[in-house]
Formats: structure tokens, C-alpha cells, sequence
């Protein structure tokens, strides 16, 4: 039985691609979880799995073919304002500055100019970058720019902010930085996050639940609580005694020992 009141249902969602001349293709198959508000949730998996048609789905830029998904109690239809979704590239227009950019998802809404501006710089200021509002994405590193693609999907005020490897591009010791930053904004802006990462310990330093997928048909087949304190501080949390275990516990139920790249 789901929860009441929840950010995000999943509820027996099924999704499979016809194939041209053969069987459909079967992604995802018997997805049923749900997520708190203000939850933090990580999703780990092997690669096509389906952890992308997860956040596709939960965005309402695909449909299931079966089931159902529900945000903040209502069932999905199509792209709508409680999600916010930020992708591995950060897809900031290079022709506008980084306060226009944070603006553009603003402009299909009826938002006048100045709070549009307001808003931008307010979430520049939560994401450390209010010193930059005038630069362009070419002169920011690759931090800065995932930082200014926070802030874009924060503007909007989702109640669900869907991460897909966010980090992944990044060399390690940015990458660190950047969880501790993104731990920290998500932490004070209050919202519902779903973050899928091919690496299991930013999972355990910065979600409060772990969902672990199977091979595909991509089936939930574990969920870990990270009882570690400090969700705002990943750093602090990759070096909790605790930590080590569960991402052993993680790479045992992904098998990683038995896999090849
Ligand atoms: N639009 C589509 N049409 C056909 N097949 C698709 C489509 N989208 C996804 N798939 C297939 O569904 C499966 C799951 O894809 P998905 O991108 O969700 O996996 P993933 O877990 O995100 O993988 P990765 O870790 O490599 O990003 C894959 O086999 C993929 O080829
Ligand atoms: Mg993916």
C-alpha cells in the first residue's frame, strides 16, 4: 500500500518500446514505489536499465504503457510545472548571459519581467553564483555551469527536481564539490529530489534512500535507507564509518564483481 500524500507515486508502471520486425521491447516492468516531499531519492542500476524512462516518465515527456505515475497526488499527463529536470549537459544557451539564462524557463510563464529577474538572481544567490549573473556559460567552468543549470531548474519552483548523472562529465575532486554544493541548495530550497548516478558512493553521501535496479526489464530489486546524518554535507558523510559498508552492499547487489564493461 502506497503512501497518502506523497511527492511521487510509481504504481506497476510498465514501459516497452515496440521494435521494428521482432518482440516490443521491454524497459521497465513492475515499478511501484513512492517518494516522500523533501525525500531525497537515488535510483543505481546497470546502464539501460531504465533509470532515464524512469525521470522521462515522471516528467510527463513519456508515458507508461501500463500503470501509472502520480505527482503530488495527481496522475501525470504531459510536461507540467511540479518538475524540474536537469540533465548531465547542462544545456545552457551559450548566446545568453547566466541571469538570462536562468530566466528562459520562466518566460513561458506568466511571470512579469521583474520577478522573472528577481527570482533568477535570488536563485544565482542560493547557488553561489550571483557574482557571474552577467558572465557567459563559455566563461564559467564546468562546475559553475551545472551550478547556473540548478539554479534554471530551480527558478521554475518545482516540487520535484529529477537529476540524471548531473556530475558525471566531472573530474572527481570537482564532482565532490559539486555534491556538497548541490546537497546544501537542494537542502535549503526545500525540494522533492530523484537523482540517478552510475556511482554508488555519491548515492550514499547525499540521498536518504537508494532504489537499486535489475538487468533490463529493468525491475526495483532493493531499497537501502542511508541512516547516516548529514544529508546537507556529502563530504562529511563519504568519510562516516557506515559508509563504506553500504556501498559494498551496493556493489554486491549490482554484482559488480561479475560484470564486464
Ligand atoms: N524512445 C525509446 N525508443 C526505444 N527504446 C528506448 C527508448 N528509450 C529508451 N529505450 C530503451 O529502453 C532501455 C532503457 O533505457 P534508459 O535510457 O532508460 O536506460 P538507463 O538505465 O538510463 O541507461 P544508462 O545508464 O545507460 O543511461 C534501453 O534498452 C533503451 O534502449
Ligand atoms: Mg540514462
Amino acid at each position: 500500500m502506497l503512501a497518502t500524500g506523497s511527492a511521487l507515486e510509481f504504481r506497476d508502471v510498465v514501459r516497452s518500446f515496440p521494435q521494428r520486425g521482432g518482440a516490443d521491447l521491454v524497459a521497465i516492468t513492475d515499478i511501484t514505489f513512492a517518494v516522500r516531499s523533501k525525500e531525497f531519492v537515488a535510483i543505481v542500476g546497470p546502464s539501460g536499465c531504465g533509470k532515464s524512462t524512469i525521470l522521462n516518465l515522471t516528467a510527463g515527456l513519456d508515458q507508461p504503457t501500463a500503470g501509472s505515475v502520480h505527482v503530488s497526488g495527481e496522475q501525470v499527463k504531459g510536461p507540467n510545472a511540479h518538475v524540474g529536470f536537469m540533465l548531465q549537459k547542462d544545456l545552457l544557451l551559450p548566446w545568453r548571459s547566466i541571469v538570462r539564462n536562468v530566466e528562459f524557463g520562466l518566460e513561458a510563464r506568466p511571470v512579469s519581467r521583474k520577478e522573472r529577474r528577481e527570482r533568477a538572481l535570488s536563485e544565482l544567490q542560493r547557488c553561489k553564483l550571483e557574482a557571474f549573473a552577467n558572465h557567459y556559460p563559455y566563461q564559467l567552468s564546468g562546475g559553475m555551469r551545472q551550478r547556473a543549470a540548478l539554479a534554471r531548474t530551480l527558478a521554475i519552483r518545482p516540487d520535484i527536481v529529477l537529476l540524471d548523472e548531473p556530475f558525471s562529465a566531472l573530474d572527481a575532486q570537482t564532482k565532490m564539490l559539486l555534491q556538497k554544493s548541490f546537497g546544501q541548495t537542494i537542502a535549503e530550497s526545500g525540494v522533492t529530489t530523484l537523482l540517478i548516478t552510475h556511482d554508488l558512493a555519491e548515492a550514499v553521501a547525499m540521498s536518504d534512500r537508494i532504489l537499486v535496479m535489475s538487468d533490463r526489464p529493468g525491475r526495483l530489486i532493493e531499497e537501502i535507507h542511508v541512516d547516516l546524518p548529514d544529508r546537507n554535507n556529502p563530504i562529511a558523510r563519504r568519510s562516516h564509518p557506515r559508509a563504506g559498508q553500504l556501498i559494498t552492499r551496493l556493489f554486491e547487489l549490482l554484482k559488480l564483481d561479475e560484470r564486464v564493461a
